[in-house]
């Protein structure tokens, strides 16, 4: 049947509930369509849009079973951010992880980027995680700040890391030693 032009507006109600809590097979799907719409954005990850579903599934199941530690931020049943920190894998390095995270754009500046980063640095580090290193644009200063606050310390510039719509970046190397 025809539409007649009836729109539906949900009854506003409190906000869903969020929560930090590992990885899941069951979240899977909700983590890679966050990644995608950030890397949409085009102002702050490496990908300009997530993996195919697959392979984003596979990386995280193969890193889960490397040791890495990964958390979501829900809201209600919504994955709406992840914080992930994998460490490498030459017999030299295995106290140094890469860190990474994202918060969909409607969900940022609530905490949640602060309590996924402190639950996954605190698991790292029981897990023998020394040292926490990342690159980050050197325009994106509320990831510079937050990083900062959990005592990352900038150990370098990467220049022209970066290239996005003809525009090169430079990064930030950054790390947090225990
Ligand atoms: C960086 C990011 C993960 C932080 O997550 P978040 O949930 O917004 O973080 P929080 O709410 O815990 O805020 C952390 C700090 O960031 C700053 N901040 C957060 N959102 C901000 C915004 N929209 N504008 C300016 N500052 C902001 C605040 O200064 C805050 O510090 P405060 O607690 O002293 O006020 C999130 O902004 C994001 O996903 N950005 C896009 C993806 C990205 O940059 N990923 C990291 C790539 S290295």
């Amino acid at each position: 049947m025809a539409s007649v032009g009836l729109s539906f507006t949900p009854a506003p109600g409190p906000p869903p509930v969020t929560r930090i809590v590992p990885i899941g097979k069951e979240h899977l799907a909700g983590f890679h369509s966050a990644l995608d719409r950030i890397a949409r954005e085009r102002a702050y990850l490496a990908q300009l849009e997530a993996p195919a579903l697959a392979k984003t599934r596979r990386f995280v199941l193969d890193s889960l079973r490397n040791g890495a530690v990964h958390v979501v931020a829900l809201a209600g049943r919504e994955v709406v951010g992840w914080c992930d920190l994998r460490p490498k894998s030459a017999v030299t390095q295995r106290h140094s992880a890469v860190l990474g995270m994202g918060v969909v754009a409607e969900y940022r500046g609530q905490g949640l980027g602060s309590r996924m980063l402190a639950a996954t640095l605190e698991s790292g580090e029981a897990r023998g995680i020394r040292r926490s290193e990342l690159v980050v644009r050197a325009d994106n200063a509320p990831a510079i700040a937050l990083y900062r606050r959990f005592g990352f310390q900038v150990e370098g510039t990467c220049e022209r890391y970066l290239t996005v719509d003809g525009i090169d970046h430079d990064v930030l190397l950054m790390a947090r030693l225990r």
